[in-house]
């Protein structure tokens, strides 16, 4: 049969249409567990050819193109190409889904209802990112919904880790039309138990393994910040970001005072701190925007949480190498992990942390992109 170049077109126009409809378009395998069992990874698209490719284990966003200035597309988080790269290298948590507890809990315990309970030390005397096997370590049940979202489960058994109460976590992505990597959290409890949970991805806009992320040009709307001990957990204090540089109203690059004689940025080896966000209510709102001037890519970061942690990287070191045998060097990724402020469980100052049966925890955050020429 003779097909026309426009007929050819129209078929591709056809198809990319089908392709917006249902951008969860694909699923295919990613490995296995060290128990066998299969991780899966689904690829989300939208009508403008970003992409997302998310695997059922951890949740992990393992990677995330979009276009630069000149409309280039790079992949702009780190990671590996293979589960194994993320069963090797659990440390960084890149890009995975963060719970049942998102960020330290000072001496791995809290009390709750009266009652103690300890939580795994795995961060020196403190609990980091929900434990041993936190959620980023546990296979999820996916569903592809009908709108091109991306459905994982996971239940979390009643003790795990330490926590009380059965938790059933269910995480949405939806990749829009609108260039913005959509987050929707639900999580309920059969007993009062703690709940915060993050998305933990590594973005370089300059695209993943192509250098540090000095230069990148950060706005956060946040005037107060929370002032970390030696092991980074909260003092307690809400402290002014005026005259130090912790100030990232204005927009500033994350380079430009970052090796400032300063205490607390000493104490975070860079910035490793959560901002107190300014918020007008409890909806989505923008907490921070990131630009890096060379590839035009913008990221703008919405949540409804009270807090941003801001996290440049400075625990790379250069031993891992990541996608494409690209080496992760010192601060070549930063993290806006959207939560509640760390150690909120022992904070009764601090916004609460409780959930109890009966109620749900909602939230949403929303990774946009954009480009500036
Ligand atoms: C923490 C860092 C930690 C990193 C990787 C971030 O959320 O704030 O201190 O090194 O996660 O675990």
């Amino acid at each position: 049969m003779f097909v026309t170049t426009s007929g050819l077109m129209s078929f591709a126009v056809l198809l990319s249409g089908v392709f917006a409809l249902h951008a969860a378009t694909k699923e295919g395998d990613f490995g296995k567990l060290p128990d066998g069992r299969a991780a899966h990874i689904y690829t989300l698209v939208n009508k403008g050819g970003v992409e997302a490719r998310i695997t059922d284990y951890g949740g992990i966003v393992v990677s995330l193109k979009t276009p630069d200035k000149r409309g280039a597309m790079a992949d702009i988080v780190l990671g590996f190409d293979s589960l194994d790269g993320y069963l090797k290298n659990p440390g960084p948590y890149f890009g995975a889904l963060i719970g049942r507890y998102a960020n330290r809990i000072g001496q791995a315990k809290f009390v709750l209802d009266g009652k103690t309970y300890n939580v795994p030390k795995n961060d020196g005397a403190n609990s980091l990112h929900g434990g041993t096997q936190g959620f980023d370590k546990r296979l999820w049940t996916a569903k592809m919904l009908p709108d091109g979202g991306l459905e994982l489960t996971y239940v979390s058994k009643d003790g795990e880790e330490g926590y009380p109460g059965t938790l059933t976590a269910i995480v949405v992505y939806h990749l829009t039309d609108a260039n913005e990597l959509r987050i929707d959290y639900t999580a309920t409890s059969d007993k009062d138990t703690v709940v915060n949970l993050t998305n933990h991805s590594y973005f370089n806009l300059k695209g993943a393994g192509s250098g540090d992320i000095l230069g990148h040009i950060v706005t956060i709307n946040a005037d107060r910040y929370t002032p970390v001990d030696s092991g980074l957990i909260p003092t307690g204090e809400l402290r002014s970001v005026t005259g130090t540089p912790f100030d990232f109203q204005k927009a500033t690059a994350i380079g430009a005072r970052i090796e400032q004689a300063d205490e607390q940025l000493k104490l975070g080896k860079g910035y490793d701190h959560n901002w107190v966000l300014k918020r007008k209510g409890d909806g989505l709102e923008v907490a921070a925007r990131v630009e890096e001037p060379s590839s035009g890519r913008v990221l703008e970061v919405l949540t409804m949480q009270p807090g941003l942690q801001f996290y440049t990287g400075n625990f790379l070191d250069g031993t891992i190498k990541g996608k494409g045998n690209l080496v992760y060097a010192h601060r070549t990724g930063f993290a806006m992990e959207t939560q509640h402020y760390p150690d909120s469980p022992n904070k009764p100052a601090f916004p609460s942390v409780v959930l109890k049966p009966g109620q749900s925890y909602k939230t949403t955050t929303v990774y946009r992109f954009s480009v500036v020429k």
